[in-house]
């Protein structure tokens, strides 16, 4: 019987990789450990994390699965085939969570290419979650900003003021976040969704704003994936 509420997580991980060139983002080596590896164990070690769901396209199962097994019990993983869009991937991963024996009240959605964010990051994300419902980790825009002109010149510099980079993880109720998810597809409204956030913000319903990380970075580029590891070498990456 469950004492305390419990999280899943579902990391999308079914992208082609097509910005970041050859290879598998996920499997590359960060100081040690491949990135899927690191991302894994931002949540392994929490017990209150009772399931995680690796959400990718059913040729990267094998691979995947190999190189986890010391760390992580059979039994808190699965595998599921992800969809061709983000959204989808995160909705197969939410079915699949929710049609557990005992479902966790709550769910992490961590993009599987984020493997350096900070544990403050997760805790705080969590403990909105638990008191508020849904929770966001947010950084604030330090760019300027600017509008483009098609023939390409500026045409208009941005108020960056109240905007902010969205990260990952998105936690909510489960039930409320799948509930969103099948409310938007059945009336075709899904199609443009980007992140989980906006399926809340879609349904009315509140997400409150925690304090991201720019560690918290997600690795896109074989650029991104250079500078995570000299991050890690250089001993400023959480531990
Ligand atoms: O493309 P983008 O960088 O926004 O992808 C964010 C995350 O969503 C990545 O971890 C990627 O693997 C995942 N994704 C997915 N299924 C897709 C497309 C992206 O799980 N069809």
């Amino acid at each position: 019987m469950k004492t305390h509420p419990t999280f899943g997580v579902v990391l999308p991980a079914a992208g082609s990789g097509t910005r970041f060139g050859s290879g598998d983002k996920l499997l590359m080596d960060l100081a040690g450990q491949t990135v899927l590896e690191r991302s894994l164990a931002l949540f392994v070690s929490r017990e209150n994390v009772q399931k995680i769901v690796i959400v990718t396209s059913p040729d990267r199962f094998e691979p995947y699965r190999r190189q986890l097994p010391a760390m992580i019990a059979s039994e808190r993983l699965a595998f599921v085939a992800g969809g061709r869009e983000r959204w989808e991937s995160v909705l197969f991963g939410l079915r699949h969570l929710a049609q557990l024996k005992n479902p966790p009240t709550f769910v992490a959605v961590h993009d599987a290419a984020r493997p350096l964010t900070p544990p403050s990051v997760i805790d705080q994300a969590f403990r909105t979650t638990e008191s508020h419902g849904a929770a966001l980790p947010c950084v604030a825009e330090p760019a300027t900003l600017k509008k483009t002109a098609p023939d390409n010149s500026v045409s208009e510099t941005v108020d960056r003021r109240g905007l902010f980079q969205a990260q990952t993880p998105q936690c909510f109720g489960l039930a409320k976040l799948l509930s969103g998810y099948e409310t938007l597809l059945a009336a075709g409204q899904i199609a443009d969704v980007t992140d989980d956030a906006q399926v809340f913000e879609r349904i009315g319903e509140r997400v409150i704003i925690t304090p991201g990380d720019s560690l918290n970075m997600k690795i896109t580029t074989a650029g991104d994936l250079a500078l995570a590891r000299a991050i890690f070498t250089h001993g400023s990456a959480p531990a």
